[in-house]
């Protein structure tokens, strides 16, 4: 238990690093929280710094979600367990743990970002082909609407949705509790997004939601 607590903490203090923030001071000298949805997360930085440096910032982002996962599973079986006759792959709970990190960071105040980058590292650390498929949904619905905010909902409702099917599909009754587990944390963070995009479902229903344009790098 107390392996799993000190990764906990590591991954929470991985999330918390304000990759946007940090880019944007600096490379450009620019506190990105001033400007455009005020957020930290990839998503303003692109908006703010250009897509050339908030792309790092997404890149980052994303790291954080599935850096604590990699490790864990190249260093060795160390988050699996046995509960009953079902064995338990726990190592879901650090992504869990970089987003918490990411949404509340410690060290600005613990106001962070919209969890969606690191959600999508931490998908793509425990199903890589779930995440490329969610990307996908995320570029046709930015394609069509340009709006990031309805992308990322409807992306992660996606993810949601699998991870539903997932433990109902499971044939391999030894993995059900694991795929119980990840659901778990996947519904803890398609929550945690859509409470962090209150503000931009407002906007979207009075027609103010900042849409991304593809004109010089700029965004209005
Ligand atoms: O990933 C966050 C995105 O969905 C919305 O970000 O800055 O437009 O509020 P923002």
């Amino acid at each position: 238990y107390l392996w799993i607590g000190l990764l906990m903490l590591l991954s929470y203090f991985l999330g918390s690093i304000p990759s946007g923030l940090v880019i944007g001071k600096v490379f450009k000298n620019v506190d990105i929280r001033h400007y455009g949805s005020k957020n930290t997360g990839a998503t303003n930085a692109i908006r703010v710094l250009g897509f050339r440096y908030g792309i790092f910032a997404f890149i980052f982002d994303a790291l954080k979600g599935a850096l604590v996962i990699m490790l864990v599973f190249f260093i060795g079986d160390t988050s699996l367990y046995l509960v009953s006759q079902y064995q338990i792959n726990i190592s879901s709970i650090y992504g869990m743990a970089a987003v918490l990190g990411h949404v509340f960071p410690i060290y600005i105040n613990f106001k962070g970002g919209k969890a969606v980058a690191t959600s999508a590292g931490m998908i793509f650390a425990i199903e890589p082909w779930l995440a490329v498929a969610v990307i996908v949904i995320f570029l046709i619905v930015f394609f069509t609407t340009r709006y990031v905010s309805l992308s990322s909902t409807i992306a992660a409702s996606s993810a949601l949705i699998y991870f539903i099917i997932r433990v109902f599909l499971d044939v391999h009754e030894f993995n059900l509790a694991t795929r119980i587990m990840d659901l778990c944390v996947v519904a803890v963070l398609g929550t945690l997004i859509f409470i962090r995009h209150k503000a931009n479902y407002k906007r979207l229903q009075l027609g103010t939601e900042y849409k991304f344009v593809p004109k010089n790098n700029k965004t209005k």
